[in-house]
């Protein structure tokens, strides 16, 4: 590819001709799918999950937060795909595939690997892909980079880059243009490439010296999030032997104009990205000789504070002599996030788990954005929250806080409320859990 070829995807960006492939169409391909079709992009979708496919094509979200009327839009300005033959007509490829953990500590790339298996025999000159999918620094040069070497001229005749996502669920999926967008490149004519084609859609682009700080960029922006929620649950436990309420020394701290910023302790961490991903970068400082103790010691500490919890509930049982097997408990919200549908790594579920674990079995939930079939049915659900619904219950656990919930009736009708979020005062029937 010589010089000119070069301005001619430049080009072909500037004037949004470029089609762009997104493989991996789930929490992160999805909105970035509907954010480039609003920028006039055409793109090409790909997924080895049929069934969303098939929800594309019939213009049906399977994101709470994604409108039928933004996945309409997509599909009229959007092709969708099972299998990868049309990446040989993309311009622009970008990789959204999970980066999950095997048995719960070592990174998995095998979705990444996959995806270039399959994608390798259509990549042609001139094209630029891009990983978006979270992992360690170092991860676009080994996965990718080498194994496309061989056939092509990387930062002459095709581009590679790497872009972090950092959409926060159930706040900013509709709007990721706002979300600065972090982008690096091979050399830096992928570079140029790359911000290029960002510039088009996010309204600011930060452009990192090379792939590995924009990679270990995002870790740390993790990894800070995990390691002071873990310090504020450490904290919470102090203070409760202390008989004092970490909410109300949080609220005092954070009086100060700077050099403090508030973090919220609560149940357990979850989700896709905070249980899992400092563990991609604790995993490399081993592999190095420098094991990270700050990441594993938050990780462990946001894994144990579920015992916190379970210890409280446990003796709130004995004091009032109900036994395990005739307590009656309640959980409020299942996700492990407010206002949202999502229960992966939800600490409520590990806390039924756990709880079933010490014979207490008559458990029920109240979560009005989880629907039954997402559950296996050992979970029972109450459709209504009312008086005599709470009035039924020995303990009340607050472990998502939901706008949605009527926190007057909460606190009126239950005889005993363990608030882990801080939304009530610990006086009278409320503890902090
Ligand atoms: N969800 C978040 O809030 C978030 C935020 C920042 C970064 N990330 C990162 O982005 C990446 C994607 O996360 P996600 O939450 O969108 O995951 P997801 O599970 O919601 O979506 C991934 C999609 O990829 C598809 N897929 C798997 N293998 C494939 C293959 N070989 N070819 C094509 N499609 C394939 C799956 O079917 C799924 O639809 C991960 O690395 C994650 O860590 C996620």
């Amino acid at each position: 590819m010589n010089n000119l070829e070069f301005k001619n995807t430049l080009e072909k960006i500037d004037n949004k001709s470029s089609k762009i492939g997104i493989i991996g169409l789930g929490y992160v391909g999805l909105p970035l799918s509907i954010l480039l079709v609003k920028n006039n992009f055409h793109i090409f979708g790909f997924d080895t999950d049929k069934k969303k496919i098939s929800k594309i094509k019939k213009n049906k979200s399977y994101i709470d937060r994604i409108s039928n009327s933004d996945v309409a839009l997509i599909n009229k300005r959007g092709k969708f795909y099972s299998n990868f033959s049309k990446i040989r007509e993309c311009e622009i490829i970008i990789i959204c595939v999970p980066t999950p953990l095997k048995n719960n500590t070592v990174p998995d790339l095998s979705f990444i690997r996959n995806t270039i298996k399959s994608i390798k025999r259509f990549l042609k000159e001139g094209q630029v892909l891009i990983l978006e999918s979270t992992s360690y620094p170092g991860t676009t040069n080994e996965e990718i980079y080498k194994k496309l070497k061989s056939k092509f001229n990387i930062g002459k005749n095709f581009f590679l880059g790497f872009s972090s996502e950092r959409i926060d669920p159930g706040v900013n999926e509709n709007s990721i243009q706002k979300i600065p967008k972090v982008v690096s490149g091979f050399s830096e004519n992928c570079l140029k490439v790359i911000s290029r084609f960002y510039k088009k859609s996010f309204n600011q682009v930060v452009e990192s010296k090379s792939l590995e700080i924009a990679e270990f960029s995002k870790l740390l922006e993790n990894i800070y999030r995990s390691i002071n929620i873990g310090f504020i649950n450490e904290m919470k436990i102090l203070a409760d032997r202390m008989n004092l309420d970490i909410f109300e020394i949080i609220e005092v701290a954070n009086t100060k104009p700077y050099g403090f910023r508030r973090f919220f302790p609560g149940p357990g961490i979850g989700g896709h990205c905070i249980p899992v991903d400092p563990n991609y970068l604790y995993w490399k400082s081993v592999k190095l000789g420098l094991p990270a103790k700050f990441i594993k010691l938050s990780a462990q500490t946001n894994f144990l504070v579920l015992n916190f919890l379970i210890k409280k509930i446990l003796s709130n049982l004995k004091k009032i002599k109900i036994s395990n097997k005739k307590a009656k408990i309640l959980i409020l919200g299942l996700s492990y996030k407010k206002n949202l549908d999502d229960i992966r790594e939800s600490a409520s579920i590990k806390l039924i788990d756990k709880l079933h674990k010490k014979n207490i079995k008559n458990i029920c939930f109240y979560d009005p954005y989880i629907k039954e079939e997402m559950l296996d049915k050992t979970i029972k659900k109450i459709n209504y929250l009312n008086s005599n619904v709470l009035i039924n219950f020995d303990i009340v656990i607050l472990m998502t806080d939901h706008d949605i919930f009527d926190y007057d009736l909460i606190k009126k009708k239950s005889k005993l409320i363990i608030d882990c979020r801080g939304r009530f005062e610990v006086k009278g029937n409320v503890q902090r859990g």
